[in-house]
């Protein structure tokens, strides 16, 4: 079968916050670029824009409030109910600012990919730009992962990095770092939902080869 007679993979995408990389998404689903059908949002806050993104795009906003539940298990578990219901072919994290349950995380494993503000290996966890301009590093950027049990830790996918200048603060970086976000992201989904790339193992591979650690490196003249 060609790559365009696919049926358009099915996607539940998570937020937590202001929905940029949600928005870059369903907006190259619109113009065509992306074979997807964006079948729900789920949001564990009440009071993010990435709801009323969605709302204007006329996709399913689901709210589920982690605060309502008496532990981490009984949020995951009553989260995957609902993911579950709408038969997702990839999950993805667009600033879903929640540890997971290695059960989880284990269900979804090989669809479920997240990004990270930092060129992964380095910086796992928060307040990446600060840690970045703390260490006088001069190269900093983003990943595209996929989920499993430990922490912004599992196979990169690709990665876009940026030059840290002498000027740059925690709010420019982040910034930057968005701007490559928006475009490592859906390419990241379209390698995903054209079944190019793939986890084994806890590897990833593109078009049957291994990628290295970081995963591919953009090149901002491949697209
Ligand atoms: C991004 O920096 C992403 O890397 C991190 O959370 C932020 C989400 O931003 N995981 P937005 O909500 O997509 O604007």
């Amino acid at each position: 079968m060609e790559k365009h007679e696919l049926k358009p993979a099915r996607v539940v995408i998570l937020i937590s916050g202001g929905g940029t990389n949600l928005q870059t998404i369903i907006d190259q689903q619109e113009a065509g670029k992306l074979p997807i059908t964006i079948c729900a949002v789920i949001s564990n806050r009440d009071d993010v824009q990435g709801i009323q993104r969605a709302q204007k795009h006329n996709i399913p906003v689901i709210v589920l409030e982690h605060n309502q539940f008496p532990s981490r298990e009984s949020f995951d578990g009553r989260l995957q109910d609902i993911i579950d219901s709408q038969n997702p072919d990839i999950v993805v994290l667009a600033g879903f600012m929640r540890i997971l349950t290695p059960d989880f995380t284990r269900h979804y494993e090989g669809k479920m990919i997240n990004i990270h503000p930092s060129l992964l290996p380095h910086y796992q966890g928060l307040h990446t730009h600060r840690r970045v301009l703390e260490a006088g590093d001069l190269k900093h950027g983003a990943t595209v992962h996929f989920v499993t049990a430990q922490l912004d830790g599992g196979p990169a996918i690709i990665q876009s990095s940026i030059e840290v200048e002498k000027s740059d603060s925690e709010e420019s970086l982040k910034e930057k770092v968005l701007r490559q976000e928006h475009k490592i992201f859906p390419l990241a989904i379209r390698w995903l939902a054209e079944k190019r790339v793939v986890m084994r193992e806890e590897k990833a591979f593109l078009d049957g080869e291994e990628l290295a650690v970081g995963g591919v490196q953009f090149d901002k003249n491949e697209i």
